[in-house]
């Protein structure tokens, strides 16, 4: 088993996939021991408590700078002994620091077809906003590694979406999620953990 944190910075939704994905053995590779949030309220962090898993809270505006709040948050990470790092709704760019600590050992869910409506100030509703502006008929959801580029790492996962006569950010948001997210990023974790474990990555059991 190998130890996986999230970070969130919301809702939670596709942690509570995860979670579940657990339970029903969808991921058997390895274990959430660490819920991460960069910020306090939220609702992630309940879901976490609620199913008997840590978490912590690192708030990057308390932080003295970036580099603090980075070193915090590896220092964490280590202190938990995590061995994957799952972006699931993390809305806070990592530094090239926090990454090459984790070479193909970090994912992130990201809500659209990469390369399409991705990278810098493309996150949450924002994306169905600018995918709904630009007419496309399919979207969808991608898992990808995540490298120094933001979105930009090697794709794991993708699958499509269509989008709908009549849809707003918000319909649109929640079918991206039940009909891709909350289905790749599950099976994407299990994959990559499973592929580590092969690799002899397993210093928990
Ligand atoms: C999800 O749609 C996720 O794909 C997106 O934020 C939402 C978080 O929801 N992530 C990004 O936009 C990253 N660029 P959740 O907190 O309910 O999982």
């Amino acid at each position: 088993m190998l130890n996986i944190g999230v970070l969130i910075s919301g809702g939670g939704t596709n942690l509570q996939a995860l979670i579940d994905a657990q339970k029903t053995g969808i991921i058997t590779s390895g274990r959430i021991t660490l819920v991460l949030s960069n910020r306090k309220d939220a609702y992630g962090l309940v879901r976490a408590t609620q199913n008997g898993i840590k978490t912590q809270v690192i708030q990057r505006k308390v932080c003295a700078d970036n580099e603090t709040f980075d070193r915090q948050l590896l220092e964490v990470l280590r202190a938990h002994q995590i061995q994957i790092v799952v972006l699931a709704g993390f809305l806070s760019i990592l530094s090239d620091a926090v990454v090459k600590e984790y070479p193909n050992r970090m994912i992130n869910i990201h809500p659209s077809l990469i390369p399409s409506f991705c990278g810098k100030g493309f996150y949450g509703l924002r994306v169905h906003e600018a995918v709904l502006q630009k007419g496309v008929k399919i979207t969808g959801a991608t898992v990808h590694y995540v490298s120094d580029i933001p979105d930009g790492g090697d794709i794991i996962m993708q699958k499509a979406v269509d989008v709908l006569e009549g849809d707003t950010p918000e319909t649109l948001q929640r079918r991206v999620m039940e009909e891709a997210e909350w289905k790749i990023l599950p099976e994407a974790v299990e994959l990559v953990c499973r592929t580590w474990k092969e690799k002899g990555l397993d210093c928990h059991e």
